[in-house]
């Protein structure tokens, strides 16, 4: 299989700059698995100095944790695509169920601001997934078709080329609680199976689709052998360089 494979590390609010520092120099140091691409998405006023660290390291690239959906002006607290192309970041993150839910994050809003990254050279890391109450009452095939449909509907097929999926169901996030790997391959091969019918098969067969909640160093080898898993977006775990490190390299 061809995919990329990708492990991504979502610091979320968490860190100080110094302990950012050192992780990135452990990471760099020790997750050197050639097989795979590495993405840290730290808080805005680190990334700078995170692009810094990893720029002579050719499988390692940053991303910021969110962006706005306006090109620029007065909008106060709010951070421009391009700014975030500027300080070295190569992709974003959109969709994350912590921005739609704490911050009231829409279908109309995900789209434009996956509209500005590409707009400004960014690749974008769609994040979606099913709520616990969704799973129980057997809807989260039908949440997750939704979730994609409204972001990737109608996009230029040229575009797909800068995605990257990540599913991540909300009652496994930051829980302990990951999917198993079965729930994980099941969901995974079904996001696949709507990317064809969105756009194409071969575009299908080329998107990696990222696994993301309470992945870690003990479940990621698990998760990362299902055969429509390409990697995982990590929380929790990404913020202890061993315990992302051997994520890195469970592949
Ligand atoms: P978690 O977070 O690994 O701490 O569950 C994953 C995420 O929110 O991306």
């Amino acid at each position: 299989m061809s995919r990329r494979k990708v492990v991504a590390g979502n610091w979320k609010m968490n860190l100080s700059l110094d302990e950012a520092t050192e992780l990135v120099k452990q990471v760099t140091a020790n997750g050197k698995n050639s097989a795979v691409e590495k993405i840290f998405f730290p808080p805005f006023p680190y990334l700078k100095t995170v692009n810094d660290l990893v720029i002579d390291e050719l499988e390692f690239s940053v991303g910021g944790q969110n962006c706005s959906a306006k090109a620029s002006g007065a909008f106060t607290g709010e951070v421009a695509a391009k700014m975030l192309r500027e300080v070295g970041c190569e992709y974003v993150l959109v969709g994350h169920s912590e921005r739609r839910q704490y911050f009231n994050e829409d279908a109309r809003q995900l789209r434009d601001k996956t509209d500005m990254a590409f707009n400004n050279g960014l690749k974008v890391v769609y994040c979606f997934g099913e709520q616990l109450e969704e799973r129980k009452s057997n809807r989260h095939f039908e949440v997750v078709k939704q979730q994609l449909g409204d972001v990737l509907s109608g996009m230029e097929v040229s575009k797909t080329r800068n995605l990257l999926l990540a599913y991540e169901p909300v009652w496994a996030i930051g829980t302990g609680e990951t999917a198993s790997a079965e729930q994980a391959q099941e969901m995974h091969a079904f996001v696949r199976k709507t990317i064809a019918e969105l756009f194409t098969k071969e575009i299908a067969a080329e998107m990696p689709v990222l696994y993301g909640g309470s992945c870690n160093a003990q479940n990621a080898k698990e998760l990362f052998a299902c055969a429509d898993v390409d990697g995982g977006l990590i929380g929790g775990a990404s913020l202890k360089a061993n315990d992302f490190c051997k994520i890195i390299n469970s592949f």
